[in-house]
């Protein structure tokens, strides 16, 4: 008789960053029950005796955080009604990988780095989160900016309440910009708010987007600006310096739009959830202000909600000159979010010349693994860090491998990081694409095809190669270049 072959299943993609309390255990929802019982009220059984809440109800949702906060993070949290409800688990993803930037050794360190990290958080909102996350697990410092007078009470209230790190957390009110408001700017020079606005889009050039929502006008809503206040020039200090920012903007352009996830409810005010543009709208002006702020952050960060907008702000990253940019993405039950990370500071990492390694294979090491790690982790995340650039990525979870197809947009968009640390590390001045210096990194018309192959050699160690398919391709200057981004992607999420 002919065996039956078992279908293998194959690995979800990676849910939650490796270091997430919530990474090995889901939240408990019947231990919470049994321990609070103002969350018992929401829980209730299904048929097979899971544990579940209504997650379309606002105060489920809310409870549910606040226990969440309470049990694992030791923080005393509240959000008047309607307010945003953050997810932990999600917003906890977005703290660890902040805290991968900065231990990575791609810009430079700063000496006293660990000890004082100094990190602003855009839009903090009532309910403070990234504040209370960042300063109760790992001690950071923040200054958590906002304009509603609701948000900047009770995320002062939030801080507040937690003693332990209340010293940590400044709460900054953003002064709207009115048509007679007056903002002095860096080199002390007087500038009104529209006239700012100007001034800065005159420096980057706007580019067209295609809108996913029918009732707009396309036209109109591509060249859309910001309006609203401000976000770090005028909020952000003389002489202050930081970390890092982060930010989890405005997502959308109408309440409409926002309300399209009918599965859950966090709730959101419209002041929390849109502005006109949205969020490319949103994220451009802040890519703008760093483009003057400069060096005054190590890292710009901020969360983007939607693909096609990672791949234009990237570009306008390209444009303001910075030195690196790094993308990540969130994935959260059915919630897909990206990570969007830049600097100005020169690279510190050693740039390899292009002709160093012309092979068609090439190995690393990923040494001293975390204990919560293993092969699979990895794979999962080789196969996430291709997707996530648009590249066919399939992983065979009995051979440990991933192969990988990636176009030529594809191979740009994973060498853009290489091509930019180069730039920086050679002339300090953007290379244009068709440069003698540059070209052997860009990869054939045809793009590549490889595959990337995980053996463990010792308890914590693994070997990770990669194999060209196609011995005799020009471009196999590319192929090294995106193999080491692989390395520093892997290094940054796995090893310590
Ligand atoms: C999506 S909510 C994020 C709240 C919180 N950080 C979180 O992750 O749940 C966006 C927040 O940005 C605030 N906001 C909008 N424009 C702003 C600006 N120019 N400066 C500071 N905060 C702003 C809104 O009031 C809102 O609280």
């Amino acid at each position: 008789m002919p065996s039956k072959k078992k279908r293998r299943r194959q690995p979800e993609r990676p849910m939650i960053h490796p270091r997430n309390k919530y990474s090995e255990n889901p939240p408990d929802f019947a231990l919470l029950a049994s321990l609070y019982p103002s969350f018992q009220s929401f829980v209730f059984y299904t048929r097979d005796g899971r544990p579940r809440i209504d997650w379309t109800d606002f105060n489920a949702t809310r409870e549910l955080t606040r226990v969440l906060l309470l049990h694992d993070y030791g923080l005393q949290w509240w959000i008047p009604d309607g307010q945003l409800c953050p997810t932990v688990p999600n917003r906890s993803n977005y703290i660890h990988w902040i805290e991968d930037l900065l231990a990575s050794d791609i810009i430079v360190r700063n000496n006293n780095s660990k000890e004082n990290v100094r990190g602003f958080d855009i839009g903090t909102g009532a309910n403070c989160i990234y504040p209370l996350l960042g300063a109760s697990l790992l001690g950071w410092s923040f200054v958590g900016s906002d304009f509603t007078d609701i948000a900047l009470e009770w995320a002062r209230k939030n801080a507040k309440n937690n003693a332990h790190i209340s010293q940590l957390i400044e709460i900054r009110k953003v002064e709207s910009c009115d048509d007679n408001s007056v903002e002095e700017l860096h080199d002390g020079e007087l500038l009104s708010c529209e006239s700012k606005t100007e001034s800065s889009a005159r420096k980057v050039t706007e580019e067209a987007v295609p809108l996913h929502l029918t009732s707009f006008d396309p036209l109109a809503d591509a060249n859309k600006r910001y309006q609203g206040p401000p976000v770090l020039l005028g909020v952000v200090r003389d002489g202050e310096k930081f970390d890092f920012c982060m930010c989890n903007p405005p997502f959308f352009e109408t309440m409409e739009e926002a309300g399209l996830n009918p599965k859950t409810s966090c709730g959101g005010t419209p002041e929390e959830m849109i502005c006109p543009g949205g969020e490319k709208a949103f994220i451009t002006l802040i890519i703008e202000d760093s483009a003057v702020l400069n060096q005054s952050f190590r890292w710009y960060t901020s969360m983007v909600g939607r693909k096609s907008n990672l791949k234009s702000l990237i570009s306008k990253l390209r444009e303001v000159g910075v030195t690196i940019v790094k993308t990540t993405e969130f994935v959260q039950g059915q919630t897909c979010r990206w990570g969007l990370a830049w600097s100005f500071v020169p690279p510190a990492r050693k740039i390899v010349s292009p002709h160093v390694a012309e092979k068609n294979i090439i190995s690393f090491m990923l040494e001293g693994l975390q204990r919560q790690f293993s092969a699979i982790h990895v794979l999962q995340s080789i196969e996430s860090f291709f997707r996530t650039c648009g590249a066919s990525s399939e992983l065979n979870a009995s051979s440990f491998t991933v192969d990988i197809t990636a176009s030529n947009d594809h191979c740009k968009a994973i060498l853009n990081n290489e091509l930019q640390a180069i730039d920086e590390a050679t002339s300090c001045e953007h290379v244009p694409e068709t440069s003698n210096s540059s070209s052997s990194l860009h990869p054939h018309s045809n793009g590549l095809g490889f595959r990337i192959s995980v053996y463990q050699q010792i308890p914590g160690t693994l070997l990770v190669k990669g194999s060209l398919q196609h011995r005799d391709n020009p471009v196999s200057g590319a192929f090294s270049l995106i193999i080491q981004r692989l390395e520093e992607d892997l290094k940054f999420k796995f090893c310590r």
